[in-house]
């Protein structure tokens, strides 16, 4: 008779599930997240420590990442055959405390769980322009079906509104670069050495190409590395991820919802970028909502596209487990 394999204990799936939200998306791979694995339950914390204070000093951007991994972590536990209930900011006397997760029955993994883990392993923003071929109805509604599973709406920019969308984005990188502490501290993010396990190697950014829409361009004088291709984004869309509150807790579950989208895109054939300086900035995230008339507040500018050449995404690399993740061991 075969041997069972004895089930793994749950700290152990706790730590797992832990180690699969490093992969998540952040802003500048910041990474601002800790995880506490305890005996039952999984705690994720953010790390103010890699905030980013001058570009982001309401830890918007921050705590969207955060809820990133928050996805990430709950994609691992159902593959180990978990449910789970999450309670978002639980302890309103430890602010960093931004969820608790208990893991809730079984969970019978499905084919697509599987392949949602595998898209964890795999997705890295792609930054360079895209190429002519469309982005379909079929895929813009997958991609609007998994924000709205978080609750997170998306607007998908009109070709009428792009000129705006484009007007702004210049605004806010100038914004950005023209404050002294902004400027400086883009350009401590990015310019990483290659293999860098924190911020922006340059050999992820791009360098400076024309595009319908400018994206960031993360420092002023460090030019990305990364060769632009043959793309121009003449097939991109610009995606804004939005939703009716404005606070901590509407920022976790935009994050969720991001890496939702982002999962998806890459599931769909879609390649992507987050654009998120036009959310930073406070002007231009205000005139953002003209673009939503006046409907809520915007998250999180996206976009998607089918990558101009088959040429592969460069990855940027994480910190590692134990830099991130503390098992709570209880004193015997
Ligand atoms: C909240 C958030 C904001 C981001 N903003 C931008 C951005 O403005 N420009 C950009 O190129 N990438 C942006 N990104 C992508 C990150 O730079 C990227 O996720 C990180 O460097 C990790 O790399 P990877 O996505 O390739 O794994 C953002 C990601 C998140 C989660």
């Amino acid at each position: 008779m075969a041997a069972t394999a004895a089930p793994r204990p749950l700290q152990a799936v706790l730590d797992v599930a832990a180690a699969a939200a490093l992969r998540a998306p952040s802003v500048l791979n910041t990474q601002p997240w800790r995880w506490i694995v305890h005996e039952r339950s999984l705690d994720l914390r953010a790390d103010p420590g890699r905030q980013l204070g001058a570009v982001d000093p309401e830890g918007r951007m921050l705590t969207i990442s955060c809820g990133a991994a928050l996805d990430h972590a709950l994609i691992a536990l159902r593959t180990e055959g978990y449910d789970a209930r999450v309670e978002l900011l639980p302890d309103a006397r430890d602010p960093e405390l931004l969820a608790a997760i208990y893991p809730a029955g079984h969970h019978t993994p499905l084919a697509e769980d599987f392949r949602r883990y595998q898209t964890t392993l795999r997705r890295h923003t792609d930054r360079r322009p895209f190429g002519p071929d469309p982005v379909t109805e079929d895929m813009i509604a997958g991609l609007t079906g998994a924000a709205l599973a978080h609750g997170v709406h998306v607007h998908v920019v009109r070709d009428d509104q792009v000129p705006t969308l484009s007007a702004l984005a210049s605004v806010a990188a100038g914004e950005e670069l023209a404050d002294p502490a902004e400027r400086a501290e883009l350009a401590r993010w990015t310019r990483r050495a290659p293999h860098a396990t924190e911020g922006l190697a340059t050999d992820v950014t791009v360098q400076g190409s024309p595009r319908r829409v400018p994206l960031r361009p993360h420092a002023e004088d460090a030019a990305g590395r990364l060769p632009a291709g043959p793309g121009n984004d003449s097939g991109a869309r610009y995606l804004i991820l939005w939703g009716n509150q404005d606070g901590r807790r509407a920022w976790l579950r935009a994050g969720q919802a991001l890496s939702a989208v982002l999962l998806t895109a890459a599931e769909s054939g879609l390649a992507a970028s987050p654009m998120t300086d036009l959310v930073e900035v406070t002007d231009t995230r205000v005139s953002l909502r003209r673009l939503l008339s006046w409907q809520g507040h915007p998250y999180a500018v996206l976009r998607v596209g089918v990558a101009a050449a088959d040429l592969g995404v460069p990855a940027a690399h994480r910190l590692g487990h134990d830099e991130v993740v503390e098992i709570d061991r209880p004193s015997s």
